[in-house]
């Protein structure tokens, strides 16, 4: 276990040290709104909406988004909830901010962040896929539970389980104003034994005309299914699997969601 342990630490360490780590969060994060415009986000979020809604035991006024990146699913949900969100990347924070003045947000990891204040219910979306270990996905659970009011649910769903599609290439080209951006993402996992894999990202920009490249590495934690429940109970969580049939999968496909009850008393 400790060897398992030690080899991702080194893993992760490997890739904090090249240049080209995370760079969405960082100095390309403001290609974010452009290739993932806010309004693409209005079909999930009212899918998040209404399933908090349904499986809630208490009334939802608050919502705390752990990993709220440039705030574009803050965009829909905050019409219907007093929002506080939380990344860990200033630079996202920044976006949000100027997307949602509305809304609260605050600088802070998701394994380790402790707010004042207690929600109605929690929400950790795509960022959830930055937790490289089954220590890290307890973490953060455990940040959504101890910010829970009783009676209330915590949110969030599986993009990639138990064993990766590979290699797994997807391209797209967006233009805003004078830039056009063609985003590369490619996923592959090295060693299916452990608990992470490579999702790379190359982005052609042209800011009039003029062609850049960059390079962006990610490492992105996957779980067997059945650890993610097992791990949400531990901790004290009713769960309740569901699937999302997102209209932009291929036909038959569904992501798996997880709603997540604090029981009350
Ligand atoms: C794809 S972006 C989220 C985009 C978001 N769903 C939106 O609506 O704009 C993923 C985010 O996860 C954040 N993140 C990664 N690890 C984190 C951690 N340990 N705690 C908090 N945020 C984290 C990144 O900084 C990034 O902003």
């Amino acid at each position: 276990m400790y060897k398992y342990i030690d080899t991702v630490r080194k893993k992760r360490s490997r890739q904090e040290h090249t240049k080209d780590q995370q760079r969405l969060y960082e100095d390309l994060a403001w290609t974010w709104p452009i290739i993932s415009p806010p309004e693409e986000y209005k079909e999930e979020s009212e899918r998040i909406r209404k399933v908090i809604l349904k499986y809630s035991q208490i009334s939802v006024k608050t919502l705390l988004n752990l990993g709220c990146g440039g705030g574009h699913v803050d965009s829909v949900l905050k019409k219907y909830f007093a929002i506080t969100g939380v990344d860990v990347s200033k630079n996202m924070l920044a976006l949000a901010k100027k997307l949602n003045p509305e809304v609260s947000y605050r600088n802070g990891d998701m394994r380790t962040v402790k707010l004042k204040e207690k929600f109605d219910a929690v929400l950790i979306h795509d960022s959830i896929n930055y937790m490289l270990t089954q220590n890290d996905l307890r973490a953060a659970f455990r940040t959504a539970h101890l910010h829970l009011k009783p009676g209330g649910v915590l949110y969030t769903f599986v993009e990639e389980h138990d064993k990766l599609r590979q290699p797994n290439v997807h391209f797209s080209t967006h233009k805003k104003d004078n830039t056009e951006i063609t985003f590369i993402e490619h996923q592959y996992d090295p060693n299916p034994k452990d608990t992470t894999y490579e999702s790379t990202f190359v982005s052609l920009v042209r800011r009039n005309k003029k062609l850049e490249i960059y390079t962006d590495r990610h490492l992105c934690g996957i779980f067997q299914l059945k650890t993610w429940s097992k791990i949400l109970r531990e901790i004290g969580f009713n769960v309740k699997q569901l699937r999302f049939k997102y209209s932009k999968l291929p036909k038959g496909k569904a992501i798996p969601e997880l709603v997540c009850l604090k029981p009350a008393g």
